[in-house]
């Protein structure tokens, strides 16, 4: 009797052994697993820029493997994401009603979380491809002049995105790097980095940023007034991506040696009806004559906040112009002849912080000082 007592305790505590064994089993199985994964497949670093117009990223070993336009498209009733990145560029100005185009990110500044996370995870996925298994350690920058609350909701939208650890590195300390600049000297180097929204100035020495400003005048602010001049000028209202295209085929800060020509086609403001204008190179100069004024005054004011001996190295070696909006034709000239600096901008100018990036994740031992 004491024994067929004995035998049904043990049978009625048997599935709880089974689960409690399977408890310590199931994480030891998924730990080796992982382990085994990444002894195959090596550790995954990854870089990303996400800025307010173009999100560009670079994986260790590979320099930049992907750039797109940081720009979603959302059903506005249900938030699923219709698209992302260049395939949403291609709806700019095209979008039916229910459709909703949204850049996330605003210069660092996440404007939405949501939004954010699942467009990084999208980037993310498409960088790693097979290897999207592994959580990657992501190298991110950030522009200095926002706060600490708004770095930490980055770096915590990469973390679900998918990142195993972010690490933050301050834009124009990348930038400078991308451009090819010694950072880690005693030199003082001057970046002006022209993105979306607004113009990065720093001053960078030994690794880190001496003097910054953020002028209220970046790419997006040359379009805008081009599209202001066409309506005041000719009454003609254009789309967004009209006005960016004038820009970036004849737009130029300084009047061009042959004026060039382009038939715009938009809405007559009067008749309510398209028409079509003939508009010269000429013209969008004297638009965009305002916010080159700004991004001038910008510098100014770092300039006068730089210590002298930082200053006289700048004044030796010139500054350095980075960010989309540095390859506006004559904007380089500009900003040397009214500062009396000489200014230079490396080949691809919107790739530089991406390019320091992978310089970075290259040498990490090298740069450990950047990473403090
Ligand atoms: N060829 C060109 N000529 C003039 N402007 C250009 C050209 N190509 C791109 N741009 C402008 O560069 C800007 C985007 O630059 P960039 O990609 O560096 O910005 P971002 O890094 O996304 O923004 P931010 O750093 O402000 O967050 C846009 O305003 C775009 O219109
Ligand atoms: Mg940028």
């Amino acid at each position: 009797m004491h024994e067929i007592q004995k035998e049904k305790q043990r049978r009625l505590a048997a599935p709880g052994r089974v689960l409690a064994r399977s408890r310590r089993i199931i994480p030891i199985t998924i730990k080796a697993f992982g382990k085994g994964l990444v002894a195959v497949l090596g550790r995954e670093d990854v870089g990303v820029d996400f800025g307010t117009s173009t999100c560009l990223a670079a994986v260790r070993g590979r320099s930049v493997v992907l750039r797109e336009a940081a720009l979603c498209a959302l059903d506005r009733n249900t938030r699923n994401i219709i698209a992302v990145g260049d395939e949403a560029l291609r709806m700019l100005g095209k979008t039916p009603g229910h459709i909703l185009l949204m850049r996330p990110l605003k210069h660092g500044s996440v404007s939405d979380y949501d939004v954010t996370t699942r467009m990084l995870r999208y980037y993310l996925r498409k960088v790693q491809g097979r290897r999207a298994l592994l959580r990657p350690r992501v190298f991110l920058c950030v522009p200095g002049s926002v706060t600490d609350v708004e770095k930490r909701s980055v770096s915590d939208a990469m973390l679900d995105a998918g990142a195993r650890r972010t690490q933050l590195i301050d834009n124009a300390v990348a930038a400078a790097i991308g451009a090819g600049l010694d950072v880690t000297g005693s030199y003082g180097h001057l970046v002006v980095d022209v993105g979306g929204g607004v113009t990065d100035v720093a001053v960078v020495s030994m690794g880190r940023v001496v003097a910054r400003d953020a002028a209220r005048a970046g790419g997006d602010r040359f379009h805008e007034a081009i599209m202001r001049e066409l309506r005041r000028k000719h009454n003609l209202m254009i789309g967004e991506r009209t006005a960016e295209e004038l820009k970036t085929t004849m737009g130029a800060a300084i009047p061009r040696d042959t004026p060039m020509y382009m038939d715009v086609t938009g809405r007559n403001l009067i008749l309510g009806l398209p028409r079509t204008v003939r508009v010269n190179s000429d013209e969008l100069t004297e638009a965009m004559e305002e916010p080159v004024r700004d991004i001038v005054e910008g510098v100014h004011s770092v300039l006068e906040r730089t210590p002298p001996e930082l200053a006289a190295d700048i004044f030796e070696r010139g500054m350095t112009l980075v960010g989309g909006g540095a390859m506006l034709p004559g904007l380089a000239e500009t900003l040397s002849s009214q500062i009396k600096i000489p200014c230079r901008a490396p080949n691809d100018p919107t790739a530089c912080a991406a390019f320091g990036l992978a310089q970075i994740m290259d040498n990490l031992e090298a740069m450990a000082e950047l990473l403090a």
